[in-house]
């Protein structure tokens, strides 16, 4: 016999407090509803919008309604933008001393012909995807140092794309700075694994394929639909809410640092057999 520390825990989130940017639908929300039902204390889910269909408030309520001992709360934050970054890091100071995962999901994305793409878009794409988690993380930094202990480190998991592996989508429906942004997103977590982990802060990435959202959907129409993206997956299917749910625990449970976790049924490495381009 092995004496495993804590094994009961290794899955679960019990009295952790969270902070989940584009929270209020899709990958966000599938997180946020996987970490309360994992234990959470407190989920923070950050997005612009607080009303409407797809507005915090809906999912607050939702998440409210799981029937956990834990709760959410929603602060609405432009997380591209540094000082709308502060002011939702001091609404979560206001109640909570320490932070012990930070979830940068909240992305942008933009799909044109190369020569289509404004400069707009560029912007829109790196201050969100790139920039806003580089100052996200150093804002927070504070609680999530105060959080982490050698044994437990707090985590920051950042939400990059198998775009950062591979160049998806060129051409009609090119991808192309998204996939930089991505890209990009990756070395941010590994040279924030570095940086951080000496301070009780592990820092990991999870790259989803394609899950169905608002995000994705324009896109998946145009490569075909749902069932020829299906078909050309080795696993027959894309993401589903379960998928990053069981991903997303996985990498708070472990002692990863600086490790990206593909959530994508294998179609990454099946570029060549079933090019898009
Ligand atoms: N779905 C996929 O197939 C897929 C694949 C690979 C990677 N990803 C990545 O997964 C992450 C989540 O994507 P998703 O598919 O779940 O998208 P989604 O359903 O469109 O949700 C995006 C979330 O981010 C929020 N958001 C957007 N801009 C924001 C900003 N400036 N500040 C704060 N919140 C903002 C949105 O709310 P508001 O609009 O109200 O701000 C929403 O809550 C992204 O980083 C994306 O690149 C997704």
């Amino acid at each position: 016999m092995s004496e495993l520390r804590d094994f009961d825990k290794l899955f679960r989130l019990d009295g952790k407090v969270a902070l989940i940017t584009g929270g209020s639908r899709g990958l966000g929300l599938h997180t946020a509803t996987a970490f309360l039902r994992a234990g959470a204390r407190k989920v923070f889910i950050t997005a612009r919008k607080a009303e409407g269909e797809q507005g915090i408030d809906q999912a607050v309520v939702k998440l409210n309604n799981l029937g956990t001992k834990g709760t959410a709360v929603g602060i609405p934050a432009n997380v591209a933008n540094t000082e709308d970054i502060q002011r939702l890091v001091n609404k979560i100071k206001e109640t909570e001393p320490r932070l012990d995962i930070l979830v940068a999901n909240a992305g942008a994305t933009w799909g044109s012909r190369f020569e289509d793409a404004p400069d707009q878009s560029s912007i829109k794409i790196l201050d969100l995807n790139v920039r806003g988690v580089f100052n996200l993380v150093k804002l927070s930094l504070p609680l999530l140092e105060a959080a982490g202990t050698r044994r437990d480190p707090s985590r920051v998991i950042i939400v990059s794309s198998t775009a950062g592996r591979n160049v998806p989508h060129v051409g009609e429906n090119g991808t192309i700075m998204y996939s930089v942004s991505k890209a990009a997103a990756h070395h941010l977590g590994r040279n924030l694994a570095i940086e951080l982990g000496p301070r009780n802060i592990t820092s990991n990435i999870v790259a989803p394929g394609f899950f169905p959202s608002k995000l994705a959907q324009g896109l998946i129409n145009k490569l075909g639909g749902t069932d020829e993206l299906e078909d050309a997956n080795p696993r027959k299917r894309l993401g589903e809410p379960e998928d990053i749910a069981g991903v997303m625990i996985l990498t708070n449970s472990e002692i990863r640092n600086g490790v990206d976790i593909t959530v994508d049924g294998g179609m990454v490495l099946s570029a060549g057999r079933h090019s898009k381009l």
